[in-house]
């Protein structure tokens, strides 16, 4: 089986094609980070212009990479949510369009699905059943991963998502966007214990998460620092090291917590902050302390990309294929919210 897959959700345009033998042979990526970087944040009108002008080439380049006509894709996977709808029109679109024209079965794909069965694309990828810790710049989420298809969220975050709160955490340190790997980067020079912010939510049971206060608790600080001239670049550092733990300690804690609930000796970290390097190096020895693994995508499908559509598609695929040849669905699903573990609603 051959799967293309369309990744439109946001800022970047995504185009994979994943054979279930040879593995992924396939992947071309546009990312529109210069073109929203000026307005320090996604426009979304501007990038459903750039979907349409990128998409087309990606594939057309795609599929002259794996050397195969699109005849012989045994099915389109597209992003269907979440995302800016009219981002996900452009990839709903041209996939389905693209799947009628050949004549095989259009995939929708819940773009956090495939977030979180990225790993699984890597040689020593886990098996199921694991706890899959979900965050990137809209999500922060824990999900009980049973099967393909079988997920439910334990808990997620109740304001800003861990990669908005890097994000908004940098802008106020005067750092361009995206803001979340240049404030990492700028955390190596500090001291992460030189200002104590709150790990939110962490003295409450449960799994949901919340930064917005410590976003706040932050914001505080530096206008106070700046008030009375002290907001050098090495108090910089230190912020950005100080907010950076505090935000680590909480997603391993919570992580950890999420495993001893379900019972479960497998994590995958998916989700553009899995790419932070001090979240890495906490988990790694913590859950091995108790006897469980820690899963990562390889570091360039940490953030959006087509590779885990078309995987998730292709998984999708092999695990009911009547669901997806008895009738061809060519309805573009296109859903701005969408619950992981939920059916489309239309
Ligand atoms: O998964 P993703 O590419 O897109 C969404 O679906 O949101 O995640 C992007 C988010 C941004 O908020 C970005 O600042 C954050 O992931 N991010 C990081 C790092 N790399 C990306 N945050 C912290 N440390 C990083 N190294
Ligand atoms: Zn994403």
């Amino acid at each position: 089986m051959i799967v293309l897959g369309i990744e439109t959700s946001c800022d970047e345009t995504g185009v994979g094609i994943y054979d279930s033998g040879r593995g992924l042979v396939a992947h071309r990526l546009y990312s529109q980070i210069a073109l929203h970087a000026p307005y320090g944040g996604v426009v979304p009108e501007l990038a459903s212009r750039d979907h349409v002008r990128k998409l087309l080439p990606l594939v057309e380049g795609a599929l002259e990479d794996a050397g195969i006509h699109g005849s012989s894709l045994s099915a389109v996977a597209y992003t269907a949510g979440p995302g800016l709808i009219g981002a996900l029109l452009v990839g709903g679109t041209l996939g389905v369009g693209l799947a009628m024209s050949w004549g095989v079965p259009a995939i929708p794909v819940h773009h956090m699905e495939a977030h979180l069965l990225a790993p699984m694309m890597e040689k020593d990828g886990p098996g199921f059943p694991l706890v899959a810790l979900l965050v990137s710049g809209g999500h922060t989420m824990l999900v009980d991963v049973r099967s393909i298809g079988d997920y439910e969220v334990l808990g997620q975050t109740l304001d800003d998502a861990a990669g908005e709160a890097f994000d908004k955490t940098a802008k106020l340190l005067g750092l361009s966007y995206p803001g979340g790997p240049a404030l990492a980067k700028l955390a190596e020079q500090g001291n992460a214990d030189s200002y104590r912010f709150p790990r939110p939510m962490l003295k409450r049971p449960g799994l949901d998460f919340s930064f917005s206060g410590l976003k706040t608790a932050v914001m505080i600080k530096v206008r106070e620092l700046e008030a009375n001239g002290n907001l050098d670049e090495q108090t910089k550092a230190d912020l950005a090291s100080s907010f950076q733990a505090a935000v680590v300690d909480t997603l391993v804690a919570k992580s950890v917590r999420a495993l001893d609930q379900t019972g479960y000796q497998r994590l995958v970290v998916a989700g553009g902050v899995g790419a932070n390097q001090s979240l890495r190096q906490q988990l790694g020895p913590k859950l091995a302390g108790r006897g469980a693994c820690v899963y990562y995508p390889g570091l360039e499908y940490c953030t959006d990309n087509g590779a885990m559509i078309a995987f998730a598609g292709l998984e999708s695929l092999k695990a009911d294929p009547a669901a997806y040849q008895a009738v061809l669905d060519y309805t573009v699903h296109a859903q701005a919210r969408w619950e992981l573990g939920q059916p489309l609603s239309g």
